[in-house]
């Protein structure tokens, strides 16, 4: 089965190939063209990245089909994400793709994206598959999910306020730092002293319990405070900095590795699965795998192209559910907010005609 995948949730325009069959399937290209105009306002503005999108989707995903050298008579369906994201982003996409499908008399499929970001690792890992413990930690969404099998998802915990890239970017801001603001703390956080600043570790208790409400879910909030007072008490920040972003990233990280470790255990998974832009992070991985040792899990962690927002997630993901004969019709949508899992396609090849073929 050759896929072609559309991602336009945010602020990368991206569109990939990918084809095989059941687990093996292969990354055939992979194009992210990335909204750089955005970092001038310090976050992403909604309708300049609607119209950044309609600018360039068709080049990139003819880009996408040229590099795997196909053409879209070639392709068996056509996968675009359809929530969760905005919706006017999204919208381009979804209705690029139906356009796309249309003319060339192709099925259509929408993803959610947090499933895309569940079959990233699968593309560069061949063991990243089901079961395993996921953990998905982006600008937008902090997730930790048990996947005993592909379409199975089990959500145990998630943030009950800012997101970890969100916190990232957040505390990058308050030290003057670029927008998006993740890597960049990493970078100053490897120069700072882990002892000058020790921010609490939020939602971690002694004697926390598996039924225990905060037992998987994170919260940044707090922290963010934590890092807004030492930022505010600092007589000299070009001093403190790289300090306060260590003492900020230890916080998160622990925070982050204890409910994965504890996920891990708890559902016996001897794999995890990291996604997202944060899962860029290299000290967060190192934590994670130090902690997951313990447990006797291997931990799965993408590249930057596949971690970050792209299409080829999508497409795979979008080739699971075509295996299985699902499809959507032309009343496909755009939503904003979503739960994963929640069964979005409209029809299946076995009990409807698809609309492309009728
Ligand atoms: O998945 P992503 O590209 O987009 C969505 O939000 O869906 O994630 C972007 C987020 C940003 O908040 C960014 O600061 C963060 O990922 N990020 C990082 C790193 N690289 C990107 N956070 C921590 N460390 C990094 N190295
Ligand atoms: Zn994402």
């Amino acid at each position: 089965m050759l896929v072609l995948g559309i991602e336009t949730s945010c602020d990368e325009t991206s569109a990939a190939v990918v084809s095989g069959t059941g687990d093996a399937v292969e990354q055939r290209s992979l194009v992210i063209l990335s909204q750089d105009v955005h970092r001038i306002f310090g976050g992403v503005v909604p309708e300049i990245a609607s119209r950044a999108h309609v600018t360039a989707i068709a080049p990139v995903v003819s880009q996408a089909l040229r590099e795997a050298n196909v053409e879209l008579p070639d392709v068996d369906v056509i996968a675009v994400t359809n929530a969760p994201g905005l919706v006017g982003a999204l919208l381009v996409g979804v209705s690029y793709a139906k356009g796309l499908a249309l003319g060339a008399g192709k099925p259509i499929i929408g993803v959610h994206h947090m499933e895309g970001h569940l079959f990233a690792q699968s593309l560069e890992h061949a063991n990243a598959v089901p079961p395993f413990t996921a953990l998905l930690v982006s600008g937008g969404h902090t997730m930790l999910v048990d996947v005993p099998a592909w379409g199975d998802y089990r959500i145990l915990g998630a943030t009950r306020d800012d997101a970890a890239g969100e916190a990232f970017d957040k505390v990058a801001k308050l030290l003057g730092l670029p927008y998006p603001g993740g890597r960049h703390i990493e970078r100053l956080a490897r120069d700072g002293n882990p002892s000058h600043f020790r921010f609490a570790r939020p939602m971690l208790r002694r004697n926390q319990q598996p039924g225990d409400d905060d037992y998987y879910d994170v919260s940044f909030s707090g922290l963010k405070t934590a890092v807004l007072l030492a930022v505010q008490a600092s007589q000299d920040l070009e001093r403190d900095g790289a300090d306060i972003a260590r003492g900020f990233q230890d916080a998160l990280i622990e925070t982050l590795a204890e409910k994965v470790r504890r996920a891990a255990e708890q559902h016996d998974r001897r794999r995890v699965v990291l996604s997202g832009g944060v899962a860029c992070n290299q000290a967060l991985v190192k934590e994670i795998t130090a902690r997951l040792a313990d447990v006797g899990a291997e931990v799965y962690a993408p590249s930057v192209r596949l971690a970050t927002d792209n299409a080829a997630m999508i497409a795979r993901a979008g080739l699971f559910h075509a295996e299985r004969g699902e499809r959507d019709d032309w009343s496909l949508n755009a939503f904003a907010s979503l739960p994963l899992g929640r069964k979005t396609h409209t029809s299946t090849s076995t009990s409807t005609k698809h609309a492309a073929s009728s």
